[in-house]
């Protein structure tokens, strides 16, 4: 499928509006959450700076990393409004948003990184963003990711009734809230920069993280087991205001959405090729670890499916997806 062309045709009430608009140089903003040594950062100044060049100077964006504009819910709103210009977000705000983004949280949709990348390559992924603009006025321009989620915790976890009662931090989204619940845990919904205190407070007993971010973040200092189960895939999506897209002449928003579109694809092929590098560098670290696979949360997945299958229609289109890439 060609992007640019579903892109436009999700705009097609402003487009011809657009084309009459002439290029002017703009400032923009755009915000994320994570730090600014994290991937996602530096693949967002990679980014600016790629934009520079290519619009010979007409066009700069400044970056906001660690949260500095609010969290994924106020920067959404702030995108809503023209207030912020772009973002790089977590699926997890779109998907409260927009239910039919849960589908990408089925637990074992994919086997890894490789597969999870591929399927958020696949036009059935592109698909769901064509959803945005009417649903939540954002135009996703495509998608990263961070690598499968695991299990670190501060007592062993051998089975899943050893998460019943665990105050277990997750990223404040639906899909993993009902995983977790699912599980007997108890999720504590934090932002990835509040949870190095709360495992060293007490405050919960077990995070859901990536690979990367208990590296860089250090949350091993806290915690000494880790259920390698990469239960999940983590996507992100890099997304530009309707509000300011409409603004934009034809030829800045091809401008745009190949050079965000590249440094995206970056991040994709990033992870890929960290993963097992970072794997191996937690193993070597001084951890218990146990590893777990679909038959281990067997019973919670039966629990998400029965309710997920129907609030995210989406679902079976990528899982069919899924299972192609499979083959
Ligand atoms: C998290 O909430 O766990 C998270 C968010 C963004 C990047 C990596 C992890």
């Amino acid at each position: 499928m060609n992007r640019l062309k579903t892109l436009t045709l999700a705009v097609a009430a402003t487009a011809l509006a657009a084309t009459s608009l002439t290029a002017q140089a703009r400032d923009f903003r755009l915000g994320l959450i994570t730090p600014p040594q994290h991937l996602w950062s530096t693949e967002a100044e990679a980014f600016a700076e790629s934009l520079h060049e290519r619009s010979d100077g007409e066009h700069s964006v400044s970056v906001y990393p660690a949260q500095q504009l609010g969290n994924e819910a106020q920067m959404v709103q702030q995108l809503q409004t023209g207030a912020l210009d772009m973002a790089f977000l977590t699926i997890a705000e779109i998907s409260n948003r927009i239910p039919d983004f849960g589908a990408l949280y089925a637990p074992y949709l994919v086997d890894g990184v490789d597969h999870a990348a591929e399927l958020l390559r696949s036009d059935t992924a592109a698909e769901l963003l064509e959803l945005m603009p009417a649903e939540v006025g954002l135009v996703g321009l495509g998608y990263g990711m961070v690598g499968m989620r695991q299990v670190l915790s501060r007592a062993p976890i051998e089975s899943q009734d050893d998460m019943r009662g665990k105050r277990l931090r997750i990223t404040p989204f639906d899909p993993i809230r009902d995983f977790y619940t699912a599980t007997g845990a108890s999720p504590a919904p934090l932002p990835l920069l509040e949870v190095y205190d709360a495992l060293a407070n007490g405050q919960v007993d077990a995070i859901d993280m990536d690979f990367d971010s208990i590296l860089i973040l250090k949350f091993h200092e806290q915690a000494d087991n880790l259920l390698i189960s990469n239960h999940m895939m983590f996507p992100m999506v890099g997304v530009v205001s309707g509000r300011v897209w409409r603004e934009l002449s034809v030829e800045d928003r091809e401008l745009i959405e190949t050079t965000m579109a590249e440094h995206l694809e970056n991040v994709l092929t990033g992870f890929q090729e960290m993963d097992a590098a970072q794997e191996e560098e937690i193993r070597q670290l001084d951890l218990n670890i146990v590893e777990a696979d679909a038959e281990f949360f067997s019973e919670a997945i039966a629990e998400w499916e029965a309710s997920w299958a129907e609030k995210a229609p989406m679902l079976e289109a990528l899982r069919e997806e899924a299972e192609r890439l499979r083959q």
